[in-house]
């Protein structure tokens, strides 16, 4: 008999990421379900066209605001899995899910809100971007404190959001980019199908439960110079080079207003101090692309290729 697949419910579904897994959770054969907000006017025609669009792909909707309990518990308690999407200033409003999937009693694995660093794994970095990642530390620990099967995901940076940030594949009149610090410590890049792809097979895989998933795929390592030169060589453009001092962003975290000076202390963490590569990983580690080498994951050099053709959109919002 064929193994019943784990029905899916992705909080955040209309953001970005979420939009991403949602589609790989019903390609991959998902029974999957959404919680939005719900609609409070007949002519909000945007979002009626999302809550559509994601019908038409056969996802069921639950609508609820993140503080009713009820409802979030009777939602849960049709599903077996829980994966958040939710943007940065709704990490705290996680501990109404975990309280109702405590309730609930039924969720097998619980994925909160993360898709960067390995928080657990991180120091010394600026007071902006802490503040963010202690949020994703508290939800962690709420998460272990009530008993919830988890797993957390390291996802590392998106690569059409960075790729679309640094390099303005759109732009094809631009002739300079930023680089920040010396441009040669290492990051990762994944592209958000992978990120989602990885993320549902990492939910409802046994081997995962209760730890930290990261993705670090070989091909997805690289600097941001070799990321200028490989895109000069793809595009046949050279490209002034603006260098940014590690000072200058420094100077900016602690001097721009909140929330501006957060995206300057994420540059700093991802392309000055090399966070994402910033620690081996050992055996006891779980890799995505090593867990799941049946998965051919898209690599930085062949999603570049896709860029010089046609760019996939990307949001621009954090850093615009
Ligand atoms: N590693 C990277 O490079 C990277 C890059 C970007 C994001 N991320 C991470 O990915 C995760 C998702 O980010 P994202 O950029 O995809 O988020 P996003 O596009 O801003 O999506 C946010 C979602 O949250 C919902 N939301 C907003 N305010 C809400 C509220 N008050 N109540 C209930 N729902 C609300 C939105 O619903 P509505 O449609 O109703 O507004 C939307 O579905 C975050 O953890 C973020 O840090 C990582």
């Amino acid at each position: 008999m064929a193994c019943e697949k784990s029905k899916i419910l992705v909080f955040g579904a209309t953001g970005y990421l979420g939009s991403y897994m949602v589609k790989a959770s019903v390609s991959l054969g998902h029974p999957t379900y959404v919680y939005v907000r719900p609609i409070k006017s007949k002519t909000d025609a945007a979002k009626l066209a999302v809550h559509k669009e994601l019908e038409s792909i056969g996802v069921t909707i639950f609508q609820g605001e993140l503080d009713d309990h009820e409802k979030l518990v009777s939602a849960l308690k049709q599903v077996d899995v829980v994966i958040s999407t939710l943007a940065v200033p709704q990490y705290l409003d996680q501990l109404s899910i975990i309280a109702a999937a405590k309730e609930a009693g039924n969720i097998k694995r619980f994925i909160p809100s993360e898709f960067g660093n390995e928080v657990d794994r991180v120091s010394g970095v600026l007071p902006p971007f802490e503040a963010l990642l202690e949020n994703k530390r508290k939800i962690r620990r709420a998460a272990e404190a009530a008993g919830i099967p988890h797993t957390y995901v390291s996802a590392n940076a998106f690569a059409t959001y960075f790729i679309d940030y640094c390099l303005h594949p759109h732009d094809k009149n631009r002739d300079e980019v930023v680089v920040y610090g010396t441009g040669h410590t290492k990051t990762v890049l994944n592209y958000e199908e992978d990120v989602a792809t990885y993320t549902l097979k990492a939910a409802t895989d046994p081997n995962v439960q209760n730890r930290v998933i990261i993705y670090r795929p070989p091909k997805n390592i690289i600097s941001q110079m070799e990321l200028i030169s490989s895109w000069e060589k793809k595009t046949g453009r050279t490209l002034k080079k603006i260098h940014v001092p590690e000072e200058e962003l420094i100077r900016l975290s602690e001097t721009l207003p909140f929330p501006d000076n957060v995206p300057v202390a994420i540059l700093h963490n991802i392309f000055i101090k090399g966070d994402q590569m910033s620690f081996e990983l050992t055996e006891n580690d779980l890799e995505a692309s090593k867990l799941y080498p049946d998965h051919k994951y898209t690599s930085i050099d062949s999603l570049l290729d896709i860029c010089v053709v046609n760019p996939p959109d990307a949001k621009r919002a954090a850093f615009a």
